[in-house]
């Protein structure tokens, strides 16, 4: 095979607030920017291929000074993403466009903590055959369903019910064909790569996910990620 990976990176990260660090993917956590604690995973992962970088116009300054942080040098293209996350991984793929590739990862910048067995995980269940991969880890909380009032409706059994994390991985001719279509469709509000999959009749097989693998969306996750990895600094 040859896997590549595609960080998207492209987004405002408006729900962490506004900070002079610039979007939530380039805040310092560790003395880092996150995405550059996400990329040198895959640089360090043996089998990652092509690597394609998705930025926002106004990051390229960010995203440059992220990249000084990477040990072990590394070709990463970049290219611009667009108004969803949807169309930022749509201009992922056409980056590879005319690369050796087979297979594609497609990870958020913001989920810093992906880890080697994981993807080991994933890489296996290519070998067998599958052409979409969600790593995924079962709900453990107790869901309920709200109603606007703020009263309970009714209580959601978590039973074969999965939180969806990434790197979202597919063969990548299908899922290509699969964004194609999409777009062609006009739909382009997909929020994962596996729905797109799904949508279009691609069964996406689950592995297991690491419940270290988890996205920084607000300021508090990112100060708690920063907390952590200061503390295992130690
Ligand atoms: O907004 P959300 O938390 O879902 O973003 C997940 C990932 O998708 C982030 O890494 C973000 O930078 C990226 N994204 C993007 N282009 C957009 C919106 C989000 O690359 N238009």
């Amino acid at each position: 095979f040859s896997i590549a990976v595609i960080v998207v990176a492209a987004g405002r990260g408006e729900r962490a607030g506004a900070s002079a660090e610039g979007p939530k993917q380039y805040r310092r956590i560790g003395g880092k920017p996150v995405i550059a604690h996400t990329l040198q995973r895959f640089v360090d992962w043996p089998a990652t291929g092509p690597i394609v970088a998705v930025i926002h116009p106004d990051d390229e300054m960010l995203f440059r000074e992220a990249c000084r942080h990477l040990n072990g040098g590394r070709d990463i293209v970049v290219t611009f993403g667009g108004r969803t996350r949807q169309q930022s991984v749509e201009a992922g793929l056409k980056a590879l466009v005319g690369r050796d590739v087979t297979h594609v990862m497609i990870q958020d910048a913001v989920r810093p903590f992906v880890d080697t067995a994981m993807l080991e995980r994933i890489r296996a269940a290519f070998a067998d055959g599958a052409a979409a991969v969600l790593p995924a880890i079962p709900v453990t909380d107790t869901l309920k369903r709200g109603s606007a009032e703020g009263l309970v409706v009714e209580t959601v059994p978590r039973a074969g019910l999965y939180a969806a994390q990434t790197p979202q991985s597919f063969s990548y001719p299908a899922i290509m064909a699969a964004h194609a279509r999409a777009a062609s469709e006009g739909r382009d509000d997909f929020t994962d790569d596996a729905a797109i999959a799904e949508w279009a009749g691609i069964p996406v097989r689950l592995v297991e996910g690491s419940p270290d693998n988890v996205k920084l969306t607000v300021q508090r996750d990112i100060a708690m990620a920063d907390a952590r990895l200061s503390s295992s600094a130690l």
